[in-house]
């Protein structure tokens, strides 16, 4: 099965079709995506302040890794599932779009980044890392994660 094919075929599924019918549904969800889009966002920047030696500079960064971790999960979860009810039902529109490809890749990137060199520097003895390496990985990931945001909303604007 192509990719073609397999974005044709969740367009003509009937879950697409019922969202694509619906007045209210597409916008519903799109409220989902961008409340997670919130949360996802919070998360990410109160992390990534810290290790920028910004924000909450009382609690270090390995506690900020722990208390954010949860929230960074389950919103990434909420941001999949309500992603791909919208993407069901223009997948063939984002099959031609750069702006879907782009996103997508930025989130691939974004993830694996946060969970493994982001992760990494958060969970590191202070004393032992450079405050250099904690800025370049926040920066990273601060322009990762705004990647996938500014795909997101360049699809809605196209
Ligand atoms: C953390 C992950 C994600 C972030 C930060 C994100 C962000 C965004 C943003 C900012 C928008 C624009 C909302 C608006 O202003 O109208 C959007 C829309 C959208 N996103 Fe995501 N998104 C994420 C994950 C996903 C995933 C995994 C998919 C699909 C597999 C997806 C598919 C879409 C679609 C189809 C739209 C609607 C575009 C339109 O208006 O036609 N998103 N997203």
């Amino acid at each position: 099965m192509s990719v073609l094919s397999f974005f044709t075929w969740c367009e003509n599924s009937s879950l697409a079709e019922a969202i694509r019918q619906s007045r209210w549904l597409f916008p519903a969800i799109e409220s989902v995506h961008l409340l997670g889009l919130a949360v996802i966002g919070g998360a990410v920047l109160v992390l990534n302040l810290r290790l920028l030696g910004l924000g909450i500079k009382r609690q270090p960064a390995a506690q900020l890794w722990r208390d954010t971790r949860p929230w960074l999960l389950g919103s990434l979860a909420v941001m999949l599932i309500s992603g791909g009810l919208l993407f069901t039902s223009e997948a063939v529109k984002l099959y031609y779009h750069e702006a879907f490809w782009v996103k997508m890749i930025s989130l691939l990137l974004a993830t694996v980044f946060t969970f493994t060199v982001l992760r990494k520097v958060a969970l590191a003895d202070p004393s032992h890392v450079r405050p250099l390496w904690c800025k370049a990985a926040a920066t990273a990931s601060i322009l990762l994660w705004s990647m996938v945001g500014i795909g997101g909303r360049w699809i809605g604007f196209s």
